[in-house]
């Protein structure tokens, strides 16, 4: 694995019939059986700059470097794809177009020495630097006028470690180091501009002071919901709870320890409850008053660009329809004059 690499968003952008080599980290790995019963695996790799999908097919050749040596390994061991995952990984391939549509075929794997290519160096981060996000995120505490009090308290110590740290997702958003801070203060910046622009409208009554914290706070349970190892994780409570309940009962227990009053309480806690829009997209009840739809809004709309970018950024020069974005339901387009 000495020769030029190619990084993920590479891989994921080579035309049909192009090879590669890459390392990344298993971010998933998953054994199917074909209609004959043969097995192949589905991976999802992935590095700093982002991830592909690829299919291993059963002639693919499995070896073992991490000792320094190199030994045949035997694919269809049922703990591999649960050991793979979240180790760093060298592969090679091929690009192949498959019912018209491009396909990465991975045709060898190479198990990697974990001290030498830590997967920590091939995991992906947000964009933007943690200090920049930290900053923006304290402004917008300060914002958030009569509630800062209550804000630095909650945003403090281990919890804020963890929050700083955490993905927003597994997969859909986010999914990386700080994504959830980074969700967060987007979030927050839409919430605010919409706040302002809807409190100047014949309508709407808007509290711009609840309109921030419901939005710094909104997305508190993901803290318990993902974990970094190093590649985004669900965690058991994340499987069975979600993020919206645990957070609104996290939100609860601050709001008693630090002496929230209860109508801020139950203006913050609806925004909370309420923040994915509809019951079929896990809200507990729908967004009742101008500041919850706000949120519930800019938390959407930050979601849906997230997911513009993420299938433009990797359309190929003078293209400009994605492929179908699973996560967005949709094709996005890239409008250019
Ligand atoms: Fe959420
Ligand atoms: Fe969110």
């Amino acid at each position: 694995m000495e020769e030029k690499t190619s990084s993920c968003v590479e891989i994921r952008r080579l035309g049909s019939s192009e090879t590669f080599k890459g390392i990344g980290v298993v971010q998933k790995l998953t054994q199917r059986s074909d209609k004959n019963g043969r097995p192949f695996w589905e991976i999802t790799l992935s590095d700093s700059t982002g991830s592909f999908d690829g299919k291993i097919w059963g002639d693919a050749a499995w070896w073992d470097l991490s000792e320094g040596g190199k030994t045949a390994v035997d694919p269809s061991s049922e703990n591999l794809p649960r050991t793979l995952r979240g180790k760093s990984l060298g592969v090679q391939g091929k690009m192949v177009e498959f019912r018209g549509q491009p396909q990465v075929n991975v045709t060898a794997l190479y198990l990697l020495d974990q001290e030498k290519y830590p997967p920590s160096l091939y995991v992906q981060a947000a964009p933007v630097p943690l200090e920049d996000l930290e900053k923006s995120f304290w402004e917008f505490v300060l914002e958030s006028g009569r509630f800062r009090p209550f804000l630095e308290q909650v945003f403090s110590g281990e919890f804020w470690e963890r929050f700083r740290h955490s993905p927003a997702a597994v997969t859909h958003h986010h999914a990386y180091a700080h994504g959830l801070l980074e969700h967060t203060v987007s979030v927050t910046r839409l919430a605010l501009a919409l706040g302002k622009a809807a409190g100047a409208t014949p309508h709407a009554a808007v509290d711009t002071e609840v309109v921030v914290a419901g939005a710094l706070l909104h997305d508190l349970g993901k803290v318990e919901s993902y974990s970094l190892s190093p590649v985004p994780e669900m965690t058991l409570p994340g499987a069975v709870l979600d993020h919206v309940g645990p957070g609104f009962a996290r939100f609860l227990r601050f709001a008693e320890t630090w002496g929230l009053d209860e109508r801020s309480t139950l203006a913050i806690g609806h925004i909370l409850l309420s923040h994915h829009g509809q019951k079929e997209y896990g809200a507990a009840v729908l967004p009742a008053t101008p500041e919850a739809m706000i949120v519930s809004s800019a938390d959407e709309l930050d979601f849906r660009l997230f997911c513009w970018g993420d299938a433009t950024g990797s359309l190929p020069e003078g293209e400009e329809i994605s492929d179908f974005h699973f996560s967005a339901q949709r094709r996005f387009w890239k409008w250019q004059e």
